[in-house]
């Protein structure tokens, strides 16, 4: 049969089209590897080059934060609706099916608890772990300004190492000590500090004059929801942040904790990925809250 192709002598090359070269849509990150992008075009929707990720991982130091002590129950219900989880292992593990499609998050930091010196972490996930459950990026918090600020610089540094090895993105996460102003002075610092040491997203909190952080920092911003707000409060930011620079959220409380989580969710991905202004997304998100409840 394959002689019989080659002689038919009617193969099209299409030699009127040359061939693309495509670069990567995400910032900073054309150099890499294949499967490196791979990944990070399964977490970033490469239509809209944003991100909403759920986070959900505040148990590795907090215990049964509010709203996930039953993850089964509370969240599994909002993963359709979310590019990509953000977790740990032991919750991926027993919890989170595995014919789920969502992009996971690995959180591979991790130690202390509430009650000890929180930027004390260690590496807590193994590379190899991470492909073993077909992770898209894990993530790592950095205490920059924090009394074990070079250990967890280590922590992050160690991690991108190992991830090189095997085309895995690091999510450097800038964590802020009760002491520290978050101003754009040290987010500023702190999210340049992740990406000059490699990480290939960096993940830290909204500040005022948020677009000269996204300026200075060479590799795609998420922002974090922090503490509970009014769900227009947390709109608010996301959509300032998306407007001066940001490349999604990765959010959790201001989403778990509302009355009407799925309806937060999808309010958010109109902020993110349609670039609905924030009232407009509240007038959405109370849309989706009363048809529930009425
Ligand atoms: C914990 C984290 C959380 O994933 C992060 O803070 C996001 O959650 P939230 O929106 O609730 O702040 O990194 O350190």
């Amino acid at each position: 049969m394959a002689e019989a192709e080659i002689q038919s002598g009617e193969k099209e090359y299409f030699l009127d089209i040359p061939q693309k070269n495509e670069t990567f849509f995400l910032k900073g990150c054309a150099n890499y590897d294949w499967g490196m992008k791979n990944r990070l075009a399964r977490i970033f929707n490469p239509r809209s080059g944003k991100t909403v990720m759920l986070a959900f991982d505040h148990g590795y130091f907090q215990g049964p934060t509010t709203g996930l002590e039953r993850i089964d129950v509370t969240i599994l219900p909002l993963t359709p609706f979310a590019d990509a989880l953000m977790l740990t292992r032991g919750i991926l593990r027993s919890v989170i099916p595995a014919a789920t499609s969502n992009p996971v998050v690995m959180r591979a930091s991790g130690g202390p608890s509430i009650l000890k010196e929180l930027s004390n972490e260690h590496i807590a996930c193994d590379m190899d772990d991470a492909v073993r459950m077909n992770c898209s990026a894990v993530a790592v918090q950095v205490f920059i300004g924090g009394e074990y600020e070079t250990q967890s610089v280590g922590n992050m540094t160690r991690l991108v190492d190992a991830g090189m090895r095997v085309g895995m993105p690091v999510l450097g996460v800038t964590a802020v000590g009760k002491e520290l102003v978050r101003d754009v002075k040290y987010i500023g610092l702190a999210t340049r500090m992740c990406a000059e040491l490699g990480a290939a997203v960096v993940k830290t909190y909204f500040v005022p004059d948020f677009e000269k952080v996204a300026a200075g920092c060479p590799v795609p911003l998420v922002i974090a929801g922090g503490k509970k707000l009014p769900e227009l409060e947390a709109l608010k930011m996301a959509a300032d942040a998306i407007q001066q620079g940001a490349s999604g959220v990765d959010m959790g409380r201001n989403i778990f904790q509302s009355d009407a989580p799925v309806a937060m969710l999808k309010a958010v991905r109109k902020v993110v990925h349609e670039g609905l202004n924030y009232k407009q997304a509240n007038e959405y998100f109370l849309e989706l809250k009363n048809a529930k409840n009425g």
